[in-house]
């Protein structure tokens, strides 16, 4: 594995900070500036924290350009504001029907690939419908499919739900898909040890940033369960593959509501633990 791995020696202050911070110790000072482990370099999980940690961008590794990297601590936003963006994020259930840019959509998922994974495996496939026909197209089938469910009397009491949902479908409401015009889903290879965490950091991640552009979102639990319980045929129909864990669902689109003030739910449960 050729990790691509080299050290501006014009930079480097041979402080040993990649030295530290690598998780799995691949890195040395040989003898003066680092250098890779060749006994060690197969652990490389590929995070880049050697990169990121080098006060004086004098390391390249898997053949980046540090100066490619946002400078940090001064690209961060306050923590007022991210408190701020946690309270004031909202389920959006009414969605403008006109597309996003596509840019901004593929901003979310280029940003949200940042996201953290279980020993850094990056394997979520983003599964998008970014194209109106085709959320027509997957709401109609979805309503069908939940409509062969009700009338074949195949749901049961866990799922009676559905019953609602149909009716409400004949007078004109989706309370479903809302009429967003987008829906992302996100899947696993089966071989991924942390599937479940993986997939909702990622999703979490993209409703934060979305909520920041302005961009709404709503989980949806029931889509998933009308795919998986009811009507197989639907994920086949989105491509997920058949050997990965499946994800929740996000709808997403500009909102046609605005909140202008936080919910106040300050209060949690806590289990504090003393030992001694
Ligand atoms: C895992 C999950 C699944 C959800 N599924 C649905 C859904 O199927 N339909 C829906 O209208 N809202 C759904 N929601 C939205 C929740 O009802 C919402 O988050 C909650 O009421 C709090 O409102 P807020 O998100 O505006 O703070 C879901 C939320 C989560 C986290």
């Amino acid at each position: 594995m050729d990790l691509q791995f080299t050290i501006d020696q014009e930079l480097c202050t041979q402080c040993g900070a990649c030295v530290d911070d690598c998780p799995f110790h691949i890195i040395e000072l040989s003898p003066d500036y680092p250098a890779l482990n060749p006994a060690r370099a197969h652990h490389c999980i590929r995070c880049q924290h050697c990169l990121a940690v080098c006060p004086t961008g004098a390391l390249s590794i898997l053949g980046l350009n540090p100066d490619q990297s946002l400078p940090l601590p001064q690209s961060l936003p306050a923590a007022d504001q991210v408190a701020a963006l946690i309270r004031g994020r909202r389920s959006i259930r009414q969605f403008r029907p006109e597309p996003l840019d596509p840019h901004q959509i593929d901003h979310l998922l280029r940003t949200v690939a940042n996201a953290p994974t279980g020993k850094n495996n990056r394997q979520c496939l983003f599964t998008l419908v970014d194209d109106r026909a085709t959320m027509d197209e997957l709401r109609r089938r979805t309503l069908e499919g939940l409509r062969r469910a009700v009338n074949e009397k195949r749901l049961g009491s866990d799922l009676g739900y559905f019953r609602h949902v149909v009716s409400a479908w004949d007078q004109g409401r989706d309370i479903i898909f809302r009429d967003a015009p987008h829906l992302l889903t996100v899947s696993v290879p089966k071989t991924v040890t942390t599937p479940d965490a993986d997939m909702v950091i990622a999703l979490t991640c993209f409703e934060l940033l979305a909520a920041a552009m302005g961009i709404g979102t709503l989980w949806n639990a029931m889509i998933k369960w009308a795919f998986s319980q009811i009507d197989e045929d639907l994920y086949a129909a989105l491509g997920v593959p058949d050997d990965h864990v499946r994800g929740y669902f996000l709808l997403f689109g500009r909102p046609a509501v605005q909140y202008h003030r936080t919910v106040q739910r300050d209060d949690y449960r806590l289990n504090r633990v003393r030992l001694v």
